[in-house]
This record gives structure tokens, C-alpha cells and sequence, in this order.
């Protein structure tokens, strides 16, 4: 097993991670399930899932043989190597889940929580080859024509908004009043849908992502308000992707062009909800983390990568499924066997990261979203998402603070991720903008303000262009920027 680091990094997993005890012989809490095979769900995966990936490396390697909701079987692949060498071979490991074992045998159906995530879908994340090419070209060119600077000021006016609604209060739960909003307030705009749409869908998406039993009925909620977008966009096109993929040269269907704006949509919403939330809690529970942004060795980019090593958004993913038999990590896997890229295992393989929790200073080779031709398209989105929650949240309320030991922060988990359950703060109390409060009133009437000068001088910071003349408003934002270490030149 490894070894806890000796003097762990910030980002280092809480309690129940790496670090965590090995239990006792015979504890009936780690029991292994039918065929003594762990089970990748359920109470014991989800008390501790980074201590039974340690478990399973310890036991069997690099792969491992887990069971999923319903016992069905599938590998685990924990090593770094082994998952570069499944995402760089999709010959040997299909996409397609009609090509897996359970599903030909009638032994998973479209009841199975885990349907949504591994069965055939006509989005490009279940085709191979040429058709995975055809899709993912139409929707790479389709969200490179968003101007990034613009999503980025997009982002802002949300973030204030929603920042405005609490901060009068002088506390807030961090998780639920910022950090699950503004990613889908972001993708709705992207996609083309009201902002209104965005809570709602905050709800259905997070139930798909975990796989409970609500997990089908909220599929065909995310799919029938696509479709009827797909269909308002067909006569009345805009500046969005929904718009952008039905002009698209590679000819999508109606059908298609609603499974990828379901698939961008629940592949960009929780993830970088999750990327936004640890990051926050990071600095705000490491005084060592929070004093290298503050004393300027540490970016809020190179902080964003090294959570992205040590707690990536995902933990595990769908990796394939066998299309002959083949030797991975010293097993023997059999054609039409499942394949699960265990991400979060896999980012910290002894073979490739000195401890747990080890600085790596900006570094981007982590697995957080995954390599080969499935690799995230939507990584630099997400990023700029995150990058641009967070400045913006510190920038407004620089005293941020836990109002709960760290160890008493609790976590869910899922097969396929693991997220905090609240991030309760406290800070100074803040006046709404403006002179007459009107902005704050208007937001916590729901009403859409404008965004405020500071909100374009943090765009200009994080591009290190100071905005011309040194204003009031300019000077105040680069002593709080300062504060928190995100701006080091004059
Ligand atoms: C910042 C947090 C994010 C993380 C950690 C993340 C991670 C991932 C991972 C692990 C995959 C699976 C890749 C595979 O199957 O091998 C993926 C796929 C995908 N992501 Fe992201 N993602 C993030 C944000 C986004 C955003 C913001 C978007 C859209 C704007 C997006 C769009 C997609 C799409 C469309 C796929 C499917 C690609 C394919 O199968 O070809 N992601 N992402």
C-alpha cells in the first residue's frame, strides 16, 4: 500500500483518503462482496473510495476485478501507465457498449443506474473511430467559436450576481449558493437555453452524474428540454452551441445534436462545480496552500492543476470495453469486459508521484481528464470557469472564512465521483454595489444588473494588462488581489 507522505501537501485527500488506517482483519465494514470481490459502490466505497483504491492497488496492482451496482462485474485500472495504454488503443478497447459482455448477455438493461453512463448512446463519447471523429470534430470547432474573454465576462456578471445575494449576510454555504449555480449559469448560456433553466437543471444533472434510482427519470427531464431547444434553434438560430452544431458542415440529426448538448451539459456542470468547491477548500483549510498564493509562489492556475492531481472532479470514468482478449496490469481480460479508468488512483500511482499530495507546480499531466481521442474537450472552458469563480469570489470577499474545522467538512460519493456536502464560510459583511444597493436588491430579486467596472478590471488582471490609469476602483482591486497573491506586477 502506499505509503502516506510524511509531510503532505495542502491538497493532500481529508480524512478517509490516502492517509486513511488500514482496517482491522476481519472488520465485517470492509468485507469484500460475492466472490470476494470489492464493490466499487455502496456503504463501504463511498465511507472511504481513495482508501479502497489503495486496497485494490495493494491487492491486485495496477488492474483490479470490482463490482458495480447490481454486482456486475468490471476492471478497475489504477495505474497510470495501464489507463494511457486503454485510452491510446481504442482498437483493443471499444467505446461502443454493445460490445459489452453484460449487455449482450441481457444482464444490464436500460433500468440499471449505471445505464445512462455506460450503455450505447449516440453521443460521441459511445463511437469509435471515424464516427467518434465525425461528432467530435462538429463539436470541438463548435465550442472553439466561443470567444473565450467573452465567456469570461459572461462568467463574471453571474458570479457577482450570485456573490451579491449573500454577501450583506456575512456567511453563506459556499457549495449550494455559488459553487453548484454558476457552472450551469455559464452552460446554459453556452447551449442556448433561458438562464432560468439553470437550477432545475443543476438538480437533474447532479442525480445523473451520482446514479441513484432517480438517475433514469432525470436523463429523459435533461433530454426532452434539449429537444425542445434543438427545436426552438432550428428556426431561430443564435450565437450558442445548439445553434452552432445544427449548421455544422458534419450534418448532425436533431437526435445527435441533443445527446452532445446532454453530454456537454452533464459533463461540464458537477465537474467543475467539484473543481471550484476543492479548490476553495484548499485555501481556505491550508494555511500553507493559502500563504504560497499569498506570498506569489503559487498561481491560482498551478493551484487549480495540483487539485486537479490530488482530487480531480471525476475519480473514475468509463474506460471501454475488451474487443479480444488481452493482458493489462498482469490480468487476463476477457473480450467484452468493462473497463473503468480510475483517474483519482491513477494520479497518484507511486510510479509516477514521489507521495501523495506532492507539489507538482503547474505540471498538467494529470489524468483529471483522461488522454486519447475521448480526452475533454471542454477542459480549458472549465478551467476558465473555475479560474474566473474564484478570483472573482476572493476579490469580493477577501476575508473568506471556514466557520467549521476542516475535519468536520463531510463528503458523498458515488461510483464515479466523490463531492463535498457543504463549504460553510463567514466574511466581513458586504454592502451591495453601488451607491443605492440597487444591485444587490435586483439580484436577490432575481433580476439581471450589469456587470460592475471591477468585474472587467479582474478580466484585464488575469490577462496582466493593468487597465489604463490607475482608478479608485483599480487600485482597491489590486490590493485585494495582492492580499490573496493573484496579482504580482505593477
Ligand atoms: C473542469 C472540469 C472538468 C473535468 C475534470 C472534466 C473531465 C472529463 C473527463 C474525465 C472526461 C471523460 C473522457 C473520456 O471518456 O476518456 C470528459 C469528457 C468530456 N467532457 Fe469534460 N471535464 C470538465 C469540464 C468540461 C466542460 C466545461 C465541458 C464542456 C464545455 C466538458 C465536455 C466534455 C465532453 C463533451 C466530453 C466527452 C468527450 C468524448 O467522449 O469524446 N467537460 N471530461
Amino acid at each position: 500500500m502506499t505509503r502516506p507522505s510524511p509531510d503532505p501537501s495542502p491538497t493532500s485527500r481529508p480524512a478517509g483518503g490516502l492517509t486513511a488506517a488500514v482496517p482491522p482483519p476481519g472488520c465485517p465494514a470492509h468485507e469484500p462482496g460475492p466472490g470476494g470481490v470489492h464493490r466499487l459502490y455502496g456503504p463501504v466505497a463511498s465511507a472511504d473510495p481513495f482508501g479502497l483504491y489503495e486496497r485494490l492497488r495493494a491487492e491486485h496492482g495496477p488492474v483490479a476485478p470490482v463490482l458495480l451496482e447490481g454486482d456486475v462485474p468490471a476492471w478497475l485500472v489504477l495505474g497510470y501507465a495501464e489507463i494511457l495504454e486503454v485510452t491510446r488503443n481504442p482498437r483493443r478497447f471499444s467505446r461502443d457498449g454493445r460490445n459489452w459482455g453484460e449487455y449482450r448477455a441481457g444482464r444490464v438493461g436500460a433500468a440499471s443506474p449505471i445505464a445512462p453512463v455506460l450503455l450505447w448512446g449516440p453521443d460521441c463519447t459511445h463511437q469509435d473511430g471515424e464516427v467518434h471523429q465525425r461528432l467530435r470534430s462538429a463539436l470541438n470547432q463548435s465550442l472553439d467559436r466561443f470567444d473565450r474573454r467573452g465567456l469570461r465576462r459572461h462568467v463574471q456578471r453571474h458570479a457577482h450576481q450570485l456573490i451579491d445575494r449573500f454577501a450583506a449576510d456575512g456567511e453563506a454555504e459556499i457549495l449550494a449558493q455559488y459553487a453548484q449555480q454558476l457552472p450551469m449559469l455559464a452552460l446554459t448560456t453556452v447551449l442556448g437555453l433561458p438562464e432560468e433553466e439553470g437550477p432545475r437543471l443543476v438538480r437533474a444533472s447532479r442525480q445523473l452524474l451520482i446514479g441513484t434510482e432517480k438517475a433514469v427519470s432525470a436523463d429523459r427531464y435533461i433530454q426532452r428540454t434539449l429537444g425542445e431547444l434543438v427545436t426552438r434553434k432550428s428556426t431561430d438560430p443564435g450565437h450558442d452551441l445548439a445553434s452552432w452544431l445544427l449548421a455544422h458542415p458534419a450534418d448532425l440529426s436533431d437526435e445527435e445534436v441533443v445527446h452532445h448538448l446532454r453530454l456537454v451539459m452533464v459533463a461540464g456542470n458537477e465537474t467543475t462545480t467539484n473543481l471550484i468547491v476543492n479548490t476553495l477548500r484548499v485555501v481556505l483549510t491550508h494555511p500553507r496552500f493559502r500563504g504560497s498564493l499569498h506570498g506569489g509562489r503559487m498561481t491560482l492556475p498551478a493551484a487549480v492543476e495540483q487539485v486537479l492531481w490530488d482530487e480531480p472532479p471525476i475519480s473514475v470514468c468509463p474506460g471501454g470495453f475488451a474487443t479480444q482478449d488481452v493482458e493489462l496490469g498482469g490480468q487476463h481480460i476477457r473480450e467484452g469486459d468493462v473497463l473503468l479508468l480510475g483517474l483519482a488512483a491513477a494520479n497518484v500511482d507511486p510510479a509516477v508521484r514521489p507521495a501523495p499530495g506532492a507539489p507538482m507546480h503547474g505540471n498538467r499531466s494529470h489524468l483529471a481528464f483522461t488522454s486519447g481521442p475521448h480526452e475533454c474537450p471542454g477542459q480549458d472552458i472549465g478551467r476558465a470557469i473555475t479560474g474566473t469563480a474564484i478570483e472573482v469570489l476572493l476579490t469580493r470577499l477577501p476575508d473568506l472564512r471556514l466557520t467549521t474545522e476542516p475535519d468536520d467538512l463531510s463528503w458523498s460519493s458515488s461510483t464515479w465521483s466523490r463531492h463535498l456536502d457543504a463549504l460553510p464560510v463567514a466574511f466581513s459583511r458586504r454592502e451591495p454595489r453601488g451607491p443605492s444597493g440597487a444591485g444587490a436588491t435586483a439580484a436577490r430579486a432575481g433580476a439581471t444588473t450589469s456587470p460592475p467596472p471591477e468585474a472587467a478590471a479582474a478580466s484585464t488582471v488575469r490577462r496582466g494588462v493593468p487597465p489604463t490609469g490607475p482608478t479608485r476602483t483599480w487600485r482597491a482591486l489590486r490590493a485585494r488581489l495582492r492580499q490573496w497573491g493573484l496579482h504580482r506586477h505593477d
